[in-house]
């Protein structure tokens, strides 16, 4: 079989909105049946919450909705850029972040905002929901449904 296409979703805590992207994306590609045509993981550009289960809030926001989050935090690596074939990160504050990896500018392609792939939505970033209220998570999935949508159109595209 051939190598799964790689797509690694990047928040700042990787507790909230990159792991809640892994499971919807996951959702999707298992309907879609292209689960093992695509690998997911997801990561975080700071290391504060490596090894937790994601957070609570957005565990219960999820489930509402029938996506299981059960990945284990970890922070961004320097072969991630090497590694993954998208990049897709939450904010512009990931994307410095994510870039300041990639010190000769060879990944830049590679490097996207995930709400350029949103077609219902205007946002341009998906917010960091930590410090707010329950209204913060529903728009995260809001966000990463729309978006979701539009990286399986994107990945599916690519394979042959
Ligand atoms: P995330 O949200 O980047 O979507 O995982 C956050 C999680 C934790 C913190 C900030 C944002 N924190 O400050 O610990």
């Amino acid at each position: 079989m051939a190598t799964p296409y790689r797509l690694l979703f990047v928040c700042l805590g990787n507790i909230c909105r990159s792991p809640a992207a892994e499971g919807v994306m996951r959702a999707m590609l298992e309907a879609q049946g292209f689960a093992d045509r695509v690998s997911i993981r997801s990561a975080g550009t700071a290391g504060w919450h490596v090894g937790k289960l994601p957070d609570q809030r957005m565990r219960t926001a999820a489930q509402n909705r029938g996506y299981d989050l059960s990945s284990r935090a970890r922070q961004v690596t320097d072969n991630d850029l090497r590694d993954y074939d998208l990049v897709l990160v939450m904010d512009r504050q990931n994307l410095r972040d994510v870039r300041s990896y990639d010190r000769e500018s060879l990944f830049d392609a590679k490097i996207r905002l995930f709400c350029d792939f949103c077609t219902d939505h205007q946002e341009s970033e998906v917010p960091d929901p930590y410090y707010g209220g329950e209204q913060g998570f529903e728009l995260v999935l809001d966000l990463l449904e729309d978006g979701c949508r539009g990286v399986l159109a994107h990945v599916s595209s690519t394979l042959t």
